[in-house]
């Protein structure tokens, strides 16, 4: 007899080179925890309901438990045959309790199957995401509380901007990642939506209990339509962008702490442990794993490409392309995974070389715009302030010196009565000293971030 769960219909076997192509299971057999659970579940309900006697459910629950036992235990014979992991896990419990076991797709399809399974790994692989997500936002946050008074150079074009607080630095980061987080929170919303039960696609004429699974389950509601939900992988894409999104920031992050670890700029010291050598140059300690970050991102992006367009212009319901999908998310997934598991190590154990920074923190202007806006407080209009100040830059780059070296002159020219007290004010501590506004660099907002993001990570 044909070990094909479709077998009825069907003279003959499947080409061997059709089971080769058509099967999932070297990539869904990551599924089976979940794939147990869901018919563990569906098994009780049945008996709720009557189309199991308790003594069956009994049995298959147990049965189930022991099959997953063996897998985790590397004991399953995997068969290209067998197509997939409900197929396995169905065909283990038939082997096991005969008719009892041909008694559990009652009232379902692969096609809810899948989705369920899916839909559970994937509000897991949130949980983990965010899991991971606030290590390194704790370790942002250590370094913040480390070198909070610390002043960097602010950049923008990756030039000399305005001066900014180590800690203010830091948490921007944590600002992203915590962005990130809402969204995958979010995301869990709709992926905690249980679709088994939809059946193949149009629902199922036995009196089956949603319900009830969906509360064994924990899925926060049940799908309302059955044709839409066999279909659905939203919930998949948003993931996958959520993904997206963090390996972004993250490689964004990885290139800029890839030009700070450089000679040239040598702001940074990245730990020895979380870098490379050379085979051939004996000097060498490259920001491999920074190089690497920036580099899956790429990756990850791909898959969401990936799926985007393997749902586009598929008709309703499930069509045999949606297999296609785990490949993509688990790809995606491992790939952050491995990114955000790197990043918060290396976070925490990379240093701010004080020193160098404090040496070069004078260059580059970067209290030219505080300048500015003394000038405006001073009643001069924003542009002409804009204009006087640029060409006192001008005039102290030509000189090749800083705007403090220009005579106490060149500031009495545009502030009467005040170029003393201007000139006085120069320099990157009095420039952030200078700041005010809500969410901005100044010491005393910095400090509440800090203490609020503390409280909020605790
Ligand atoms: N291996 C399939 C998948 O992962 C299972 C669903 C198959 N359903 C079907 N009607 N052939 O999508």
């Amino acid at each position: 007899m044909s070990q094909k769960t479709w077998g009825g219909r069907f003279t003959g076997g499947t080409d061997q080179r059709v089971e080769q192509f058509t099967e999932s299971i070297t990539v869904d057999k990551r599924l089976y925890r979940y794939d147990i659970l869901a018919s563990q579940a569906h098994a009780t309900m049945l008996s709720e309901v009557g189309l199991l006697t308790l003594p069956e459910a009994v049995q298959i629950v147990a049965a189930l438990e022991t099959i997953g036992d063996e897998i985790e235990a590397g004991k399953m014979d995997y068969s290209i045959a067998l197509e997939d992991i409900h197929t396995h896990i169905e065909q283990a419990l038939i082997a096991r309790l005969g008719d009892v076991g041909r008694k559990l797709h009652t009232g379902r399809s692969r096609n809810d199957q899948v989705v369920t399974d899916v839909k559970l790994w994937v509000r897991a692989a949130i949980d983990r995401t965010d899991e991971l997500l606030v290590e390194l936002q704790k370790a942002f946050v250590g370094s913040a509380v480390r070198d909070q008074h610390v002043i960097l150079p602010g950049y923008t074009h990756l030039q000399r901007a305005q001066p900014v607080l180590a800690a203010h630095y830091y948490l921007a980061y944590v600002e992203k990642f915590q962005r990130d987080r809402e969204r995958l929170a979010d995301c869990r919303k709709r992926a905690n939506v249980l679709s088994l039960g939809t059946a193949a696609l149009a629902g199922s004429s036995l009196p089956i209990d949603r319900e009830s699974v969906r509360i064994k389950l924990g899925f926060d509601s049940v799908a309302r339509n059955s044709l839409d939900v066999s279909s659905d992988r939203d919930f998949l894409v948003e993931f996958v962008f959520d993904l997206s999104m963090i390996a972004i920031h993250l490689s964004g992050w990885a290139e800029e702490w890839a030009i700070w670890s450089t000679t040239e700029f040598n702001f940074i010291e990245l730990p020895d442990a979380f870098c490379t050598g050379s085979s051939i140059m004996p000097h060498k300690k490259n920001p491999d794993v920074l190089e690497l970050t920036r580099g899956k991102t790429g990756r990850v992006i791909g898959a969401l490409q990936q799926l985007m367009i393997l749902l586009k212009g598929l008709p309703l319901a499930y069509n045999r392309d949606l297999q296609e999908d785990k490949a993509a998310l688990f790809d995606a997934f491992d790939t952050v995974e491995g990114c955000l598991s790197v990043a918060a190590p290396l976070v925490a154990q990379t240093k701010l070389r004080r020193d160098v920074l404090a040496a070069r923190i004078e260059d580059g202007f970067l209290d030219a715009t505080t300048l500015m806006e003394s000038l405006i407080a001073r009643g001069v209009p924003m542009r002409t302030a804009h204009e006087a100040v640029g060409a006192l830059v001008k005039r102290a780059e030509d000189g090749r010196g800083r705007l403090v070296d220009l005579p106490v002159s060149a500031f009495e020219a545009v502030a009467p009565g005040g170029g003393e007290a201007v000139r006085a004010s120069l320099g990157v501590a009095n420039a952030i000293a200078a700041f005010r506004s809500y969410g901005s660099t100044a010491p005393t907002e910095v400090a509440q971030q800090l203490a609020a993001w503390q409280d909020r990570l605790a």
